[in-house]
């Protein structure tokens, strides 16, 4: 008999259209790495209202985010499919592990710091308790695996620490602890404008990011126009982050290493490095355009897939929520 298949889980916010840095540090690496696993792939819709949204924009975005995992490669026959509203334990659960995540711990997450200083003097609640949202997500389906990029370590590991306080409380069996799976190239995409910040969807200026449903045309334009500097020669240099991020886009699409890359480049200028990076970027996102627009189309298709990943999705999660309140005297 062969051992059941290991549990890789992730999801992308649907705040706004998916970005090159999504693509790159994390929807490309769980195609990559689907078929060794039983994969379980989300739109986190609650997480995307921590910041106020147009709701009829929400709904399509979040539709699109899940045709657009499906046109970079996911199989939607195998894994598991669906939108996080539709399963309500992800909120119950998120409940409980509110009641044993610590305020400090919280307080210290580097994404909190970031968005809570754009936010103002209104900082809404969820924003702060948005990690153990995630928390809940990741360890409702006996997650082993969560592949992204970077930004998103820091919440794993919160996630780990809860699991294992209450485990150790609870018992071992109470949850499975996750281990993230980060990228070793383009786990960290910057901006096209300030290459020393995260491409980020929520850029308030729209030429930072490659945006997954943009045309050919207008992905030229915005490489073109990416920021490097003053200089002029080709290198792999902390001091050149604009050109190191063209490199590690290059790379990442390619499979090329960085000095294969630079290599090819000597002698040349950033205009041909601009020129050929637009090319490759097209070359991967046109055809996830294409599919997610036609998937987008064809409505009866993504509903059927978001109904029965919703119903599977459903059953496994309500299996460990009743473990947990077994565990946890609730029931
Ligand atoms: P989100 O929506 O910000 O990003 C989705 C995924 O894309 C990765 N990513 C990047 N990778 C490389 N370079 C970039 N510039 C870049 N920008 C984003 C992120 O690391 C992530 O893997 N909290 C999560 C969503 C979430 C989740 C979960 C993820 C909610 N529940 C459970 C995994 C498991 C978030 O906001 O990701």
């Amino acid at each position: 008999m062969t051992a059941p298949k290991k549990t890789m889980l992730s999801a992308v916010q649907p705040s706004n259209r998916l970005t090159l840095g999504n693509y790159i540090g994390a929807l490309r690496n769980w195609a990559q790495l689907q078929k060794d696993y039983d994969c379980v792939f989300f739109a986190v819709n609650l997480h995307a209202i921590t910041q106020r949204q147009d709701p009829k924009e929400l709904r399509e975005q979040t539709r699109r985010a899940v045709a657009t995992y499906i046109a970079a490669g996911i199989d939607p026959k195998e894994a598991t499919l669906f939108i996080q509203s539709e399963v309500p334990q992800h909120a119950e659960l998120a409940w409980v592990l509110n009641c044993y995540c610590y305020m400090g711990e919280l307080g210290r997450m580097t994404q909190f710091k970031d968005k809570s200083a754009k936010a103002g003097e209104n900082i809404p609640v969820g924003l702060f308790t948005y990690p153990v949202l995630m928390a809940s997500d990741i360890l409702l389906y006996d997650t082993d695996l969560v592949p992204v990029g970077a930004d998103q370590k820091q919440h794993i590991e919160l996630t780990r620490d809860i699991a294992i306080r209450m485990n150790n409380a609870y018992g071992a069996d109470t949850f499975r602890v996750p281990q993230p799976v980060i990228p070793q190239v383009g786990a960290r995409i910057m901006s096209l404008q300030d290459p020393t910040a995260k491409m980020s969807k929520s850029d308030p200026d729209p030429n930072g990011s490659v945006y997954l449903n943009e045309t050919d045309d207008q992905i030229r334009k915005k490489l073109k126009r990416a920021v490097t500097d003053s200089g002029s020669e080709i290198t792999d240099d902390e001091s050149k982050p604009g050109v190191r991020n063209l490199l590690t886009i290059q790379s990442a699409l390619t499979g090329k290493p960085v000095s294969e890359i630079v290599a090819s480049y000597a002698g040349k200028q950033y205009g041909h490095l601009k020129v050929d990076t637009a090319e490759i970027v097209v070359q991967s996102v046109s055809p996830i355009r294409a599919e997610a627009d036609r998937l987008m189309a064809e409505k009866s298709f993504l509903d059927q897939i978001l109904q029965t990943g919703a119903e599977k999705a459903r059953i496994r999660a309500a299996k460990t929520l009743k473990r947990v309140y077994e565990h946890l005297g609730l029931r």
